[in-house]
């Protein structure tokens, strides 16, 4: 048989790289894969279950209609993260305020548990995403708002889980980017992309252009831009936007390209949210070699100032989002 290398078998590999590491963050790393085949298991049967597809009756805090599914796998990460003792806190998109864990517990989890949910009735890919940090408030006390307010720069670790044609688990220690694919027959995840970079160069733009008029005269002059013939360029870039993050950015990733999540008249922040969609995929991004911005700030050197707070996203390609942040400013 030829040699694979499991997901659980890489966290204990990369352990031993960490001198007088205590197991505990290998716990964490261990929860997230738990909770991700189950909500995989789920979702890949999700057309089968009436109660799983669909709205929920209620709203989050950001004032949009959950479905059943950001429920279930916002309780499935909660579930599989609160049982390890390490962690201290977490704060979720579907939960207005963070939740205490125990007190004892050295890392705080930031999540999306289920990104794209507009996508699950039709049957096109949606993701999970999650940010690590280590608390900045003292072990043995219970945990502060400051221990989520950090900087993007101060992640130990950040992924996201992709449910798409297969389901792959993609994460970052701070040591390049690892993906690994989901083997439903045996329930392990398997090193399939070791060491992920972005392309050197690409041709893809992804943005919700229906929002084209709503934005500022800078992003429609990129929009133009990405749509001007000139051979030397590359371009017209090739339009991709399937309305999930997840998906969207790891497409991006390997097929070379950006995703733009502008600043717009009626969401004057953006959409996507600071803590646990903009720096996770900002940290992998970087770790990829590529870069996050909104639009003239690295993200990860942003100081958040409430946990859901919004920012715009420019990620990909290095020389894609220098060149979208040089237009941004020419206007
Ligand atoms: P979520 O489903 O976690 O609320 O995230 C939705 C986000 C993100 O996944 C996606 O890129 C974006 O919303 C799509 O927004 P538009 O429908 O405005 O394009
Ligand atoms: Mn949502
Ligand atoms: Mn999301
Ligand atoms: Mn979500």
């Amino acid at each position: 048989m030829e040699k694979v290398t499991t997901l659980g078998e890489f966290i204990i590999e990369r352990q031993q790289d960490y001198p007088g590491s205590t197991g505990e963050f290998s716990r964490l790393l261990s929860a997230i894969r738990l909770a991700s085949k189950i909500v995989s298991h789920q979702i890949n049967k999700a057309g089968l279950l009436n109660d799983i597809l669909g709205a929920a009756e209620s709203e989050n805090i950001q004032g949009e209609q959950q479905q059943k599914l950001d429920i279930f796998a916002n309780n499935q990460f909660i579930k599989a993260l609160e049982k390890r003792k390490v962690i201290c806190g977490i704060a979720s998109e579907e939960n207005e305020d963070f939740i205490p864990l125990n007190k004892e517990g050295k890392y705080i989890v930031s999540m999306d548990p289920l990104d794209g949910s507009s996508n699950i009735d039709v049957n096109v890919s949606v993701g999970t995403i999650f940010s690590i940090y280590e608390r900045i408030s003292p072990q043995g006390q219970p945990v502060e708002l400051t221990d989520f307010l950090q900087e993007g720069n101060k992640q130990v670790a950040a992924g996201y889980v992709i449910y798409g044609s297969s389901t792959m688990l993609v994460y970052s220690t701070g040591n390049g980017v690892n993906g690994f694919t989901y083997d439903p027959g045996i329930g392990v995840f398997v090193l399939s992309h070791p060491n992920m970079k972005f392309p050197a160069t690409g041709k893809i733009y992804s943005m919700n252009e229906g929002n084209f008029f709503n934005c500022s005269v800078g992003v429609q002059n990129y929009i133009k831009y990405a749509q001007t013939i000139d051979k030397a360029t590359n371009r017209p870039f090739t339009g991709r936007y399937i309305g999930s993050l997840v998906a969207d950015f790891h497409r991006n990733l390997i097929k070379g390209g950006i995703y733009i999540y502008p600043a717009t008249q009626s969401a004057p922040n953006g959409k996507l949210r600071l803590l646990y969609e903009c720096n996770p995929i900002a940290y992998i991004a970087e770790q990829a070699g590529g870069t996050a911005s909104d639009g003239a700030t690295r993200i990860l050197d942003i100081k958040p100032t409430e946990l859901h707070q919004r920012v715009p996203l420019y990620t990909g390609i290095k020389s894609m989002v220098n060149k979208a942040e040089e237009i941004l400013k020419a206007n």
